[in-house]
């Protein structure tokens, strides 16, 4: 059987609002193992962006659990948690959220900052993602000196640094002319291609085609799971090695 990389078992997240409460998730449960790709669809205010934050572990459940990685993210403490999110995950948000003051190399090589012993080949990994990403020649570039498209691929350059087990994208073709969305929607499917596990927001139907899995969600609940034919693609592949 694959290995589970991210699992959320009757997960809830409750915002408060003075005396009023929002359930951003309700009792959401589903797996994502090794290789998949999955798309999380849904209208405005369904919960995406929340269900990703936790998937990020940059937000916490109000209840239930989540595993990534096969460990229980709920006994952990802040800092286990960066640690494990350093080590584990690559995040791409719709806005970039890039250091202005930082050029792509540096932008780039941030998630091995927060990593206990990073890694001794740090420059030259981001060296390599630069080119791989289309960034060759703007390498000692400021954010601020590049397009949207650019910046977007410092982000996902960036969410690769560190190897991850699963990488998670907020609507993070949103705001990019259509013809730089496909190519890095090409690039996303590049990576799935070599075994990388993918969770992916987005609104738009032909971002979801691509996808192996797709999740809506419905007033914070999963209203439906679709396994698409792609899926096939993935049991064809040789079993990859477990890594941590
Ligand atoms: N920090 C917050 N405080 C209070 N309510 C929030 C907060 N973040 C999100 N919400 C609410 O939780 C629900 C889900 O939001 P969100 O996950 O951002 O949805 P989506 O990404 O699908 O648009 C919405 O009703 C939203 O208003
Ligand atoms: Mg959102």
């Amino acid at each position: 059987m694959n290995r589970a990389v991210a699992e959320l078992i009757e997960v809830e997240r409750i915002y408060r609002m003075g005396a009023e409460k929002v359930h951003a998730l309700d009792r959401v449960s589903f797996r994502v193992e090794r290789g998949e790709y999955w798309s999380v669809m849904g209208a405005s205010g369904s919960g995406k962006s929340t269900l990703l934050n936790v998937m990020g572990c940059l937000d916490r459940p109000t209840k239930g659990s989540y595993r990534l990685a096969e460990r229980d993210t709920g006994v952990m403490d802040d800092d286990e948690l960066s640690e494990l999110r350093s080590r584990k995950l690559g995040f791409i948000f719709q806005s970039y959220n890039l250091i202005p003051q930082l050029d792509v190399l540096e932008n780039i090589m941030v998630p091995l900052f927060y990593q206990d012993e990073p890694p001794v080949d740090g420059l030259e990994r981001a060296e390599s993602l630069a080119r791989r990403t289309g960034l060759a020649d703007r390498m000692r570039h400021k954010p601020s000196e590049l397009s949207g498209g650019q910046q977007q691929r410092v982000a996902i350059a960036r969410a690769l640094v560190n190897d991850p087990e699963l990488i998670l994208a907020d609507e993070a073709t949103g705001n990019l002319d259509s013809q730089t969305a496909e190519e890095i929607l090409d690039l996303f499917d590049e990576l799935w291609r070599e075994g990388k596990t993918l969770v992916f927001v987005t609104h738009e139907t032909h971002v979801a085609a691509r996808a192996s899995h797709v999740l809506r969600m419905r007033d914070g609940q999963i209203e439906e799971i679709e396994v698409r034919e792609r899926a096939k693609e993935i049991q064809g592949r040789p079993a990859t090695e477990a890594t941590c």
